[in-house]
């Protein structure tokens, strides 16, 4: 499989369907399957065969096109029905990750924009669109990975969790693109990759990507990370986001907190990664992001293949958790980063970017 992460998309269309790479199957196969409806799209993202917020959002998007391209409706208001009914069903295919919604915004405003063309271009225009929204996370990735390995020092011993990376955005990453970013400047960078239980996207896909990627990368489980920060072998931590409320509250995979909380500990710098897509200021704080609760099975039966509890054993599985503000030392987003107070530095990052 060496070499096959060079020129790598997670989501694009391609012969008249969504091409995805199956992320349950890796690490040990690179498997593209095609969704060509909106049925196996949406189990897809339920299944998590498509992760990761910005790739959510770009699958949702070219899941709009998915759902109307042969639609056979009579005006505007028809399509327009139809467009609302695709976006609840896609939307409730999982409720933490705020680009999913993002992206199903974005089409339905591009559709209202252009209300008063002829369906056939408003269809054109709505593929149009989606592919945009994926050059977009392309840019967006690249402009964090340039933001952020700003921060990096030579040397530096990088934490993270989960996989904000190439399969978890189009084809760069966020946590993970500063990090290969950071590396094509040369400077010298380990990683620590936390295994990210119940489902180990961190064991299967971080590992995978950062070794084809020639990053020097150290497999750990979730709960050796205190010991390796009192051990001092941790310079910075940084994880991706799933949602960010106006106040920088963060909802992130499951063990994200444990981490930023050790980092206050042992003082170590605890960053975010995230394009803008992913800020939510509609929510005010943690408290209104609404955090997934998955199936038991996936803690009790290690990646549905062998039964590690007894039968009957009660299981709590939130996949995400939320890291208070005060506890993330910046955030590192395509337009710049954003320092603490979050809540006005969010504010004035938004102003400022709205006049581009
Ligand atoms: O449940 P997942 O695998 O979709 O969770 C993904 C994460 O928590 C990522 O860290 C987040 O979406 C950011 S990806 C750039």
């Amino acid at each position: 499989m060496k070499g096959k992460i060079m020129g790598l998309r997670s989501v694009e269309w391609k012969d008249n369907a969504i091409r995805i790479i199956d992320q349950t199957r890796l690490p040990t196969r690179l498997e593209y399957i095609y969704l060509k409806d909106l049925r196996s799209l949406r189990q897809a993202i339920k299944q998590l065969r498509v992760r990761g917020a910005p790739a959510l959002g770009a699958i949702a998007a070219l899941g709009v096109y998915l759902g109307i391209k042969d639609a056979r409706c009579k005006d505007f208001s028809a399509l327009a029905a139809r467009l609302d009914k695709i976006t609840s069903y896609l939307g409730s295919a999982r409720p933490t990750a705020r680009n999913l919604f993002w992206g199903l915004e974005v089409m339905a405003e591009a559709a209202l924009e252009n209300k008063d063309q002829p369906l056939s271009r408003i269809k054109k225009i709505l593929l149009r669109k989606a592919r945009g929204i994926i050059e977009e996370d392309r840019r967006s990735c690249r402009g964090i990975a340039s933001y952020g390995q700003k921060l990096i020092k030579d040397n530096d011993v990088i934490l993270t969790v989960c996989n904000a990376g190439i399969l978890a955005t189009i084809d760069y990453g966020t946590a993970l693109g500063v990090i290969y970013r950071a590396k094509e400047e040369g400077k010298k960078i380990k990683v620590y990759a936390c295994e990210t239980r119940p489902l180990l996207q961190g064991a299967r896909l971080t590992t995978w990507e950062l070794k084809q990627k020639g990053v020097e990368v150290t497999l750990i489980c979730d709960n050796m990370a205190a010991t390796l920060m009192r051990q001092k072998k941790i310079s910075k931590v940084i994880t991706g986001a799933d949602r960010i409320a106006a106040n920088g509250d963060t909802a992130n995979k499951i063990g994200t907190l444990n981490l930023a909380v050790l980092s206050r500990f042992y003082a170590i710098p605890f960053y975010v990664a995230a394009p803008f897509s992913t800020i939510d200021t509609d929510t005010k704080s943690g408290k209104d992001i609404p955090i997934e609760e998955r199936d038991p099975g996936e803690v009790s039966d290690m990646f549905f293949r062998r039964r590690t509890c007894a039968k009957g054993i009660k299981i709590f599985n939130p996949a995400f958790d939320l890291t208070d503000h005060r506890l993330i030392t910046a955030m590192i987003t395509d337009k710049g980063i954003i320092k603490p107070p979050y809540s006005l530095n969010i504010k004035k990052k938004i102003a400022k970017n709205a006049h581009k």
